[in-house]
């Protein structure tokens, strides 16, 4: 009967410490960046959207489409391994070979891949695809790779 209210009393106390514990580590956490919270806050990733049609597409018009979904001099759709970069169903199908985007998990995404490692645009058929421009694809593809 004693040692009942003095072992939850031992129990309160480590309860005790461990939310102190977490405050002080919380209060350390603003000390060393103060803005954190605003720069990460849950309004900006909403404001930070990428959408395929406005930022996307013209990427892959200026840079893919010529191999990859416009029409040559004949008018004939250019595809090549059937892939189509420049129409959002058509991407999302990916290329003879299966997908090149997986929505939300741009590690797994082969297109993704593709540019980073500078294999598309292939050698000598224009410029490396820049990071700024890699990163807004990333984007796409971690916000889901939606049709917006
Ligand atoms: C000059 C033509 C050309 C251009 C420009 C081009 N591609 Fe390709 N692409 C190809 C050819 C040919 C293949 C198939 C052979 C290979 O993989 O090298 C291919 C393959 C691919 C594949 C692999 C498909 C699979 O399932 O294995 C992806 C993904 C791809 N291209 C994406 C792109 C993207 C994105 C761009 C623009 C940044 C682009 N390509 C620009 C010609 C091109």
């Amino acid at each position: 009967m004693i040692r009942m209210p003095s072992s939850g009393g031992v129990l309160r106390a480590v309860g005790v410490v461990a939310v102190t514990g977490a405050v002080a580590a919380s209060l350390a956490g603003h000390g060393a960046n103060p803005h954190g919270e605003t720069a990460f806050g849950p309004s900006a990733p909403a404001a930070d959207t990428v959408s395929y049609k406005e930022d996307v597409l013209p990427i892959f018009q200026k840079r893919c489409a010529k191999c990859h979904g416009a029409k040559d001099e004949e008018g004939e759709v250019v595809a090549e391994v059937s892939l189509i970069v420049i129409n959002y169903e058509r991407l999302m199908m990916g290329s003879e070979f299966g997908p090149v985007i997986t929505a939300g998990d741009p590690v797994d995404s082969w297109l993704l891949e593709m540019i980073t490692e500078g294999d598309m645009p292939p050698e000598g058929e224009g410029d490396k695809v820049p990071e700024e421009e890699i990163a807004v694809i990333r984007q796409w593809i971690a916000e889901g790779a939606k049709n917006n």
